[in-house]
């Protein structure tokens, strides 16, 4: 169901620019209550209902009032009141069920879209996260949603009850006295007088004021993320003072906001009551007048809340609805965004690889920075050769094993996996047959085996075992008292680099890819753990194509192949004694890297 509707919004933007009018946005979002409206247009009855119920209450005091108390029939006294207590014991119920059931459907409609927002985030490309920045997604997903869940709320449930229940109150209202009814009409311009003035401010400083919750939520978020840094840095002291700063910007805006609310409410509370007053003043002249009675007064005063109350609500709503289409629009322009890399279906699936891989004429140009990363490169790859890509940093490593996973395509020329064209694939299954070891060794903060049985979901717990002795990194997994089943904390941040290191390894030889990207680490291990990495490697590289950023002498040297890059080319390929004769680019790499190569590989 949420693929569907996904499908269905996909409008033609790969610009990331949206001219929808609020009225179309607004009627883009209620078509997500499509299929809930049955259950809305129940809970918009109840809730309207709710209200109805007590417009006859007033009208009951009236007649105890004019009738029964004058003709002193306590009967009639009493049964009144008991009508009165039952219609409140009536709209309590119909008012929480009103609720209950209003407020099922917007939180579906809001759980739903965020799910559409996460499935687009995960389907976007890597180009669209050059672009974007992190906590601007994370507000989308978190706060955008509960701002339209807001809007969502305040029309469904009071917009559409209290526009009805003023017609129905003014109805009652003129039928009560129709001169006082006129009276109180004339007062409402002050009302939205009093609203036109205040409200524009208002929206300002509330705007102000949701900009520094993002701004400190994005602040917080970062001195979290970066906490290592910090520390090694000593700049505690510095990222306080920016903290702070964050947070008076956010107690200022908050408290504007919250004063002038405060001051639009009591206006309002003071209009209202002048209103009342007014109405007295007016209803006591007419009553001694002898055209109105002291019923029709308290009758007529009892029920001009029911006319009041929805005029405040609907100009409290114009606030949340601005909110809300504020949000609607960055949410519907993500939803909407026409990604045309990841969105790219392939056609073909793939199951099975051989493993052989193609540049063909591929340049690449990053298009944030317009930067040429990769420029006419023409490699073949045969199954099961291992390949080491060496190279200045900033020569295109990275960049050449990106294209091979699909996570850009060439700007110029081909890329063939196993002779396809990879535009042709379905990158998904692309990606399920390529495995990648890198630097960084990501773990999510789960237990052990979810970490690796993310190389493959199905995996039985023998296979995990398996694979982490492969790996070299059961002994260590063993030692802990709770074994397979430990959290491994932020991206793993309670492992040691080396263990990091074996744990990504068992990932990928759990994945068993036929290409394997392998980015060396750069950091020097002990030599004991060196060795057991080493050997873990060696497992993992054995049978399948291998795609290696080499750092490591003993990779090059043991490489079918070399690559070396330079300036986005690769300038030299071959094996490493035949390129060192040369004397050329790799010689000097070498000399750099590995002041011991020229030794001992003589
Ligand atoms: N996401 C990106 N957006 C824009 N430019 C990028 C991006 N990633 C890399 N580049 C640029 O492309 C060029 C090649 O980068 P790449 O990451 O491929 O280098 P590398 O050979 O892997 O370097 P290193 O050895 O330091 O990892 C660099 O000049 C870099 O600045
Ligand atoms: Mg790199």
């Amino acid at each position: 169901m949420l693929s569907g509707k996904f499908q269905s919004l996909n409008a033609k933007n790969t610009s990331g620019e949206d001219y929808l009018s609020p009225s179309r946005l607004l009627r883009w979002y209620i078509s997500f209550f499509q299929k809930d409206r049955l259950r809305i247009a129940t809970g918009v009855l109840l809730t309207l209902l709710q209200s109805v119920a007590l417009v006859p209450v007033p009208l009951i005091l009236r007649r105890i009032i004019d009738t029964y108390i004058p003709g002193r029939n306590t009967h009639a006294i009493l049964a009144a009141c008991a009508i009165a207590a039952g219609l409140y014991l009536l709209h309590a119920m119909l008012a929480f069920s009103g609720r209950s059931l209003t407020l099922l459907c917007t939180k579906r409609v809001t759980e739903n879209l965020r799910a559409l927002l996460c499935m687009q985030l995960q389907q976007m490309s890597l180009r669209f996260y050059d672009r974007e920045r992190a906590s601007e997604l994370h507000a989308r997903v978190v706060i955008d949603t509960e701002r339209i869940d807001v809007m969502g709320n305040a029309i469904v449930v009071h917009g559409v009850s209290s526009a009805i229940m003023f017609f129905i109150a003014s109805g009652v209202l003129s039928w009560v006295n129709f001169q006082l009814f006129l009276m109180t009409i004339a007062l409402l311009p002050l009302f939205y007088t009093a609203h036109r003035i205040l409200k524009p401010r208002m929206r300002e400083v509330n705007r102000l004021f949701r900009d520094g919750m993002e701004g400190m939520s994005s602040k917080v978020n970062d001195l979290l993320q970066s906490i290592r840094l910090v520390k090694s840095f000593a700049r505690e002291a510095h990222e306080q003072k920016r903290a702070e700063r964050q947070f008076r910007t956010v107690t200022r805006s908050a408290l504007a906001m919250t004063i002038l609310d405060s001051f639009y409410n009591n206006l309002m509370g003071f209009l209202t009551n002048s209103t009342t007053i007014a109405i007295y003043a007016t209803g006591g002249l007419l009553i001694t007048r002898g055209r109105m009675t002291v019923g029709d007064l308290i009758a007529f005063t009892g029920i001009i809340g029911f006319l009041i109350s929805p005029i405040n609500i609907l100009m409290g709503m114009v606030t949340m609805v601005y909110a809300g289409l504020a949000s609607l629009k960055p949410v519907h322009r993500l939803l909407t965004l026409d990604d045309p890399l990841e969105k790219y279906k392939g056609k073909r699936i793939v199951t099975q690889l051989n493993g052989a891989v193609a540049f063909e004429h591929v340049s690449f140009v990053y298009d944030t920075t317009g930067k040429k990363a990769l420029c006419d490169i023409n490699v073949s790859v045969r199954t099961g050769e291992t390949i080491a890509l060496v190279g200045e940093s900033g020569a295109g490593k990275t960049t050449f094993s990106n294209l091979i996973m699909g996570f850009y395509f060439p700007t110029e020329g081909r890329v063939l996996i196993d002779d396809m064209d990879i535009r042709e694939l379905n990158l998904r299954t692309l990606r399920e047959c390529i495995g990648v070891v890198s630097q960084e060794n990501v773990l999510l903060n789960t237990s052990i085996i979810d970490n690796l049985r993310y190389g493959r979901m199905d995996a039985t717990k023998e296979e995990v075992i398996a694979a982490a002795r492969a790996a070299n990194a059961l002994e260590f997994i063993e030692e802990t008292p709770e074994g397979f089943d430990a959290v491994v904390g932020d991206r793993g941040v309670r492992l040691s680099g080396g263990q990091r290191q074996r744990l990504a390894i068992a990932r990928a030889l759990l994945k068993n890819p036929q290409i394997l990207i392998l980015d060396e680490a750069t950091s020097s291990l002990d030599s004991e753990s060196e060795a057991k990495i080493q050997e873990a490697l060696e497992r993992l590289k054995a049978n399948r194509t291998c795609f290696i950023i080499a750092h490591r002498l003993s990779t090059v040297i043991s490489a079918d192949r070399i690559l070396v890059f330079k300036g986005g080319s690769i300038v030299e390929s071959g094996k490493h004694a035949e390129l060192l004769g040369k004397g050329g680019e790799y010689t000097r790499l070498c000399q750099r890297q590995f002041p011991s190569a020229q030794k001992e590989s003589a």
